[in-house]
Parts: structure tokens; C-alpha cells; sequence
């Protein structure tokens, strides 16, 4: 099976670069499954109905999320419907929605799983815990198992990854809006990206406009930080290829695109 993963979508003009790309990113990877992390698709906050379903509609498969899913309240009206869209399952056992789902393509099963880190962020539920339990669940279905770890720390998401070595199939950290260097296969067979990186502005800072987040640097006064509408852009993610038999992953391959760094078919 092929995956390719988007990083953060950031606002209106996140969600344009994906539609301008993803069509020459199936044609280039010819994934059976998209994923994208939409935790910041609204305007940098959140994720609304419709967005999601202009989500779907360009193509993308699963929807996971972060510390930000919750920022647009209607999503508690719908999260619970939705098949393909998850949040992180270390949250509360109150919360709506859920943290794990399972999509087949092409008479292969994939699960994917969303889960969230504790260092620097609230103290959620031990992911380490959770991820064992919901790999035990998955694999029941099948060995391929897809796991979003939205995280700050880049060692607690290195400890996951380990933890999950021969686990899992893929590993892949996001929320830092920069991706890191470090693609790799580790020796019992999952794919693992420290961050997968951001979908939206190339000329602001993390996807907010850097007027915004200087002001805030300089001044340490209250700043209310939004992304730009228009300007440069740029698509991060990756692509991953899993044997379809073991859950081992084959290939993974970095994908960073923007002016200075175009797209190559
Ligand atoms: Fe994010
Ligand atoms: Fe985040």
C-alpha cells in the first residue's frame, strides 16, 4: 500500500496549495490512501464541516488532528458522524469523536491512529499506554497501521517512534510546522519523520502572518494571530510505501515543496 501524508493544513491558502498539488502528487506517488492532518484548515484554528468535506473532496481519505481540535465548536456537532476524521485518542474519555480509524483501498486495510504528545502540551492521557492498546485493536484487522503523533518535543516523538518500531508501520510527528531531516526505516520495519512540516504560508512564521508572531516576540503584549490569505506557499509531507503483507514499510520519502524548492515529477 502507498500513503502519502499531508502536514498541517493552514488556512484557505493551505487548503488551495492542496488542491493545486495533490492532483500531481497522485500522479507522481499514485497513493491508494491520502491522510492529512487538518488541525489548522479554518483559518489556522480548528476545522469546520465544510472544510472537511472540501477536504474530501480534493482527495484526501483521513482526516487526523491535534491540539487544535477543538478551537471551532462545531465540530462537536459533527465528529461523531464522520468515519475519516479523528482526533487524538489520548484524549478524555469524555471527549466526542475518536482516535483511531481503519480505511481499505485496493483489498488492503489500513489503520490509522492520532495520537498526542505530553511534553510542553497539556497533560493529556499516557499516548505510550494508548498506542499499545489501539495497535492490539488494529492488528486484529491488519498489520498496517498508520500513526500521527502530533507532539512538540522531538525527543518524546523519537520515544515513539521507538516504541512503536515493529509495531506499527509508520511513525510521523506533526504540530511543529517545520519538518525535520530524519526520514528513516528503523530496523523492525516502521517508518518514522520526527515532523511531517506545514501546508500553508512560506513567508510567515509557523503559518501566522510574521507581523503578528514579531510583535508578540518584541512586545510580549496580547496578539491575536492570523494566517495570510494571499502570498507564497508551500505543501509538506510524505510519502510511505508498506508491504501489504507484514506491515513493513519499504520506502519513505520526504515531500517539501514550495518557490525555492519546486515540485519534481
Ligand atoms: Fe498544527
Ligand atoms: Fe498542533
Amino acid at each position: 500500500m502507498k500513503v502519502v501524508f499531508i502536514g498541517d493544513i493552514v488556512g484557505s491558502i493551505g487548503r488551495e496549495t492542496v488542491a493545486a498539488y495533490l492532483p500531481r502528487l497522485k500522479s507522481k506517488y499514485k497513493p491508494d490512501v491520502v491522510i492529512a492532518n487538518g488541525e489548522n484548515a479554518a483559518a489556522g484554528r480548528g476545522l469546520t464541516k465544510s472544510i472537511y468535506q472540501e477536504l474530501l473532496f480534493m482527495g484526501i481519505d483521513v482526516v487526523t488532528m491535534g491540539n487544535h481540535t477543538w478551537d471551532q465548536k462545531e465540530i462537536l456537532d459533527f465528529i461523531d458522524d464522520e468515519d475519516f476524521l479523528i482526533r487524538p485518542a489520548n484524549f478524555s474519555s469524555e471527549a466526542p469523536g475518536k482516535g483511531m480509524t481503519t480505511i481499505s483501498k485496493n483489498g488492503v486495510t489500513l489503520s490509522v491512529i492520532n495520537l498526542h504528545g505530553r511534553t510542553f502540551l497539556p497533560p493529556h492521557d499516557d499516548p505510550f499506554a494508548m498506542s499499545l492498546e489501539l495497535v492490539e485493536e488494529a492488528r486484529k484487522l491488519s498489520p498496517l497501521i498508520f500513526v500521527d503523533f502530533h507532539a512538540e518535543a522531538t525527543s518524546e516523538k523519537i520515544a515513539m517512534g521507538w516504541h512503536l518500531d515493529g509495531k506499527v508501520s509508520v511513525v510521523v510527528g506533526t504540530h511543529t510546522h517545520v519538518q525535520t531531516a530524519d526520514s528513516r526505516i528503523l530496523p523492525e520495519g516502521t517508518a518514522y519523520l520526527t515532523d511531517a512540516g506545514m501546508t500553508g504560508p512560506y513567508d510567515g512564521i509557523l503559518g501566522m502572518k510574521k507581523e503578528d508572531v514579531l510583535y508578540r516576540f518584541q512586545t510580549n503584549m496580547p496578539t491575536r494571530f492570523e494566517v495570510p490569505k494571499t502570498g507564497r506557499a508551500q505543501l509538506n509531507g510524505m510519502f510511505v510505501e508498506i508491504d501489504d503483507r507484514t506491515g513493513r514499510a519499504l520506502k519513505i520519502e520526504r515531500i517539501y515543496i514550495n518557490e525555492d524548492v519546486p515540485f519534481q515529477s
